[in-house]
């Protein structure tokens, strides 16, 4: 009950006992970089404040440990922690810049198999200002692969290459996450967002996939966009989203967009789902640039912790975390990322933030809609298994050769023609994806890195043996190959893409 008679945050008291689970969940915990330590306490003080029933194990990751030598982040005994209790609570960490280190974060959620990141934002709107009162949009993200598969080379002096990986089973597992999600939880569309105009194969495979399931919710409204104006539509009228699925690197970019435009990235908490093993964690990073001055909002981290207490079967002691943030926000206590000079009422750190979520404990909000204890976990959804299709027929047709170097593209392709030995021929010669070969035009800005591309002659076979001869003739004469990629058929569409101008 809250004592309106008087002022200040002691005099809230929380209206009735936390009810108390009777069995304690085992969870590993973070406590990161930056202001991870800070929000984390805040964090872990309104959880047990809440009735949280939680057994915590701590373990360290990231800076120190990187510092420690684990080019990881992390050390072995903490792997075993998450594999024991398979729910990980994390506050966010610094990543050390250079080629030395791996990101942990990406490790983590691949290793784990965390292959659906659940990102609500929500506008809280008069409380938090925002031009999008209206906003309430749950990014679907996939996590496990596209350019952040992390398979990077440099291939000569001047070119490097990022390899991105998309696969059949991982669009079916997000695309259908994605829709089971939506149905579970009473959402009305799933916007799919890709750049397919540009990577048909990749890209196009994802939003394909996402035709193919999209049928299977018929009471669940559908539609795709390419990234550039899903994005600009996202940051002027998210109103108009209701979830958006994409790939890793778009669904990146677009949850930062929608927590930021929604008040501050320091509300937005996300949920790294997989098939045994969840993370949860906020969206934003360790924001070295305010660590250690208790001012960073913990809500994000917080809001995670209270879908953390769903997933493991509290939703109970969740909605009582949820409501008395919800009535803190309200109340305008805020920390300085939302607070706004006449509007909000009283300025506070991170953790007086916390001390009036907790003084708050069994209040509900006046105004913003109160959380109802969730029937089922809103991001524990046991999605089928991508479907095994007969395999593809696949039939190799030619090569494309790779080569390092630096001259006029006449004599590269001269040389090129000159090892063929058989029936399959050079037919066409590209820089950075441009045709430059046969019929090239001069404007066009040459590199040091050449695609070189074979084909079988028409009715001819072509096979593994005849690409080992010819990388065997051109080592004979000198050309700096860098690497191969096969060409196939796949029951007779071609499995890679045309040279731009070809
Ligand atoms: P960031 O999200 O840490 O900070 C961006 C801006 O938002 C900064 O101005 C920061 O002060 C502000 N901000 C972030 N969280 C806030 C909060 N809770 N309250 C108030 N203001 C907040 O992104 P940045 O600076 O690009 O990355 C810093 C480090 O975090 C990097 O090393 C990056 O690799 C890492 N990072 C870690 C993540 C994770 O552990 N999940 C996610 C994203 C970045
Ligand atoms: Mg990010």
């Amino acid at each position: 009950m809250y004592l309106p008679e008087k002022t200040g945050l002691q005099h809230f008291v929380t209206a009735e006992p936390a009810p108390v689970p009777a069995v304690s969940v085992p969870v590993t915990v973070a406590h990161g970089d930056g202001i991870g330590p800070e929000i984390m306490n805040a964090s872990l003080r309104v959880l047990a404040a809440a009735g949280a029933a939680l057994e915590i194990e701590p373990i360290e990751i990231g800076d120190a440990v990187y510092r420690a030598g684990h080019s990881s982040g992390i050390a072995q005994a903490s792997w075993d922690s998450l594999r024991r209790t398979r729910v990980f609570y994390k506050a966010p960490i610094t990543t050390p810049q250079g080629s030395g280190y791996k990101s942990l974060n990406v490790t983590i959620r691949k290793s784990l198999g965390l292959y659906a990141n659940v990102r609500p934002t929500v506008a809280y709107a008069p409380f938090v200002a925002t031009r999008h009162p209206g906003m309430d949009v749950v990014i679907i993200r996939e996590n496990e692969e596209d350019l952040y598969a992390g398979i990077e080379h440099r291939q000569t002096a001047e070119v490097y290459q990022c390899l991105k990986l998309i696969t059949r089973p991982g669009c079916e597992r997000i695309v259908r996450y994605a829709f089971d999600y939506a149905r579970q939880n009473g959402r009305k569309k799933v916007t799919c967002v890709t750049k397919d105009n540009i990577m048909k194969l990749t890209d196009g495979l994802f939003h394909k996939v996402f035709d193919e399931i999209a049928p299977e919710y018929p009471e669940i409204a559908n539609e795709h966009m390419i990234v550039d104006i899903g994005a600009a539509r996202l940051a002027d009228t998210p109103e108009r989203f209701d979830m958006i699925v994409a790939p890793n690197l778009y669904g990146d970019i677009l949850s930062d967009i929608a927590a930021q435009v929604a008040g501050s990235v320091g509300l937005a908490p996300s949920a790294n789902i997989g098939i045994d093993c969840a993370m949860f964690e906020a969206v934003h990073g360790s924001a070295p640039d305010i660590a250690g001055q208790d001012v960073a909002n913990a809500s994000g981290l917080l809001l995670a912790g209270a879908m953390m207490l769903v997933h493991v079967g509290q939703p109970e002691v969740a909605a009582r975390v949820q409501n008395a943030w919800r009535k803190t926000i309200e109340d305008g206590v805020h920390t300085p990322d939302i607070y706004v000079e006449g509007k909000s009422a009283e300025l506070v750190g991170t953790q007086a933030f916390a001390d009036a979520v907790i003084a708050r404990l069994g209040l509900e909000p006046a105004h913003l809609p109160v959380i109802d204890p969730a029937p089922v976990a809103p991001v524990r959804i046991a999605t089928a298994k991508p479907v095994v299709n007969r395999p593809p027929e696949k039939v190799l047709v030619g090569v494309d050769v790779f080569v390092d170097y630096n001259g006029p593209v006449a004599d590269l392709a001269e040389a090129m023609q000159a090892v063929v030995m058989g029936s399959y021929g050079l037919q066409m010669i590209t820089n950075r994806g441009v045709k430059v070969w046969p019929n090239g035009i001069p404007e066009t800005s040459c590199t040091d890195h050449w695609r070189c591309r074979y084909i079988a002659s028409p009715g001819k076979q072509f096979n593994r043996t005849m690409v080992i001869d010819l990388l065997r003739r051109l080592a004979a004469i000198g050309v700096d190959f860098i690497k191969t990629e096969h060409l196939y058929l796949f029951d007779g569409e071609a499995g890679f893409s045309l040279g731009q101008g070809q």
